[in-house]
């Protein structure tokens, strides 16, 4: 064995006593709102068919946000069932970080307002803002506060209620989405059974092809902006849909080569639930066999930050992940962003 080096050169928290950490997801949940919104009550709404949403998009239903429902109180019902699996109250929590791009207001941050609502009084909160692929941010973004010492157990959460930034009378889109959230406990515990590794990626000059113009610094919202529409959801789906199948291939080939994995080695990949036969694009780019690429979309539509969040509940409580799994999650969203993350479960 190689001699360590002298101790002028060693990582100075070595030198202090800090131990090498291991981050754990110990803890998942979700939550999905009560209300069903179908193919066929789309139809009375605007002019499209359940064939056409079936067939582009493999969407049969989203779940709606009631009126008095906002995306703090979906994200506070998330994490309180990732709490209670992993057998913590909010008391043990000291950091909450929210991915979202629909806060309940531009100011405070949604995970402040989870901490008040679940009672995680000693936790510090906010969020991050990467649309569609927040969930994998977030997390690499916890999984990096437990490794360098700061904090010990972190809740991270994707939750969305995008009907409230979708124009309900624009077909393009409003079929699309749904609201719900979904949340993880991190923790440092000595057997790790967690993140891999993260690879982000993102192309600000594309910003345009999914963006809402309004309600922030740039288009405050005023009478003109109201009544131009600027503060509902824009999207030119098909470059979109083109840019999502490209990044993700690319981002999974990254994460799986840093960790030396290939892609036969995954019993589970998640990818963003954003369109059917976007996912299947990628499972061929990747050469996966279709039973190995979880798929929810049908259900509930996409949910930006939240659908890999909703997605891994559900394929463990279902149980298609086993302790000691490898998982590949994929996301994509508007910034542009991406990312894949590989996690032994
Ligand atoms: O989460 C962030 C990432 N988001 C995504 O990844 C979404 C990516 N994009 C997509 O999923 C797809 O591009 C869409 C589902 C949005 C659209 O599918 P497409 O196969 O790309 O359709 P298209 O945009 O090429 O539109 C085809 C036609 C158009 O009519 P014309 O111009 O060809 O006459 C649309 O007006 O379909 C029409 N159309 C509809 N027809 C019935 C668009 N929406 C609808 C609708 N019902 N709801």
């Amino acid at each position: 064995m190689s001699e360590l080096p002298p101790a002028a050169f060693q990582n100075p928290r070595a030198r202090h006593g800090f131990r090498a950490r291991t981050c754990s997801i110990v803890g998942v949940g979700a939550y999905v709102p009560e209300r069903v919104l179908s193919n066929a009550d789309l139809e009375r709404m605007v002019e499209t068919t359940d064939e056409w949403i079936t067939s582009r998009t493999g969407i049969k239903e989203r779940r709606i946000a009631a009126p008095d429902e906002a995306t703090s109180d979906l994200a506070a019902k998330a994490a309180l069932r990732a709490l209670e699996s992993a057998g913590l109250k909010p008391d043990d929590i000291d950091l909450i970080i929210v991915a979202t791009i629909t806060p309940d207001m531009l100011f405070p941050s949604v995970a402040c307002l989870v901490q008040a609502k679940i009672g995680a009084k000693r936790a510090a909160a906010f969020d991050v803002g990467a649309a569609c692929s927040g969930f994998i941010y977030a997390l690499e973004v916890g999984q990096q506060f437990i490794m360098s010492h700061t904090h010990d157990t972190v809740l991270v959460i994707g939750a969305e209620k995008l009907s409230s930034i979708i124009d309900w009378s624009d077909r393009n889109t409003c079929v699309l989405f749904g609201d719900g959230a979904g949340a993880v406990v991190l923790q440092n515990r000595p057997r790790a059974h967690g993140l891999l590794t993260a690879c982000l990626g993102a192309d600000g000059s594309k910003a345009s092809l999914l963006c809402m113009p309004g309600g922030g610094s740039k288009i405050p919202a005023t009478p003109d902006s109201v009544a131009s529409r600027l503060h509902f959801l824009r999207m030119d789906g098909r470059e979109t849909f083109k840019n999502a199948v490209i990044a993700m291939g690319q981002a999974a080939h990254e994460a799986l080569g840093r960790c030396g994995l290939t892609v036969g080695q995954m019993a589970l990949i998640i990818p963003h639930q954003a369109n059917r036969r976007i996912i299947e694009a990628v499972g061929e780019r990747l050469e996966a066999p279709p039973e190995k690429v979880f798929m929810n979309v049908d259900r509930f539509g996409n949910t930006s930050a939240a659908s890999v969040a909703i997605a891994l509940d559900e394929a463990v409580r279902g149980g298609r992940i086993q302790r000691g799994d490898l998982l590949l999650l994929l996301v994509f969203g508007a910034g542009l962003t991406w990312g894949a993350a590989v996690i032994e479960w």
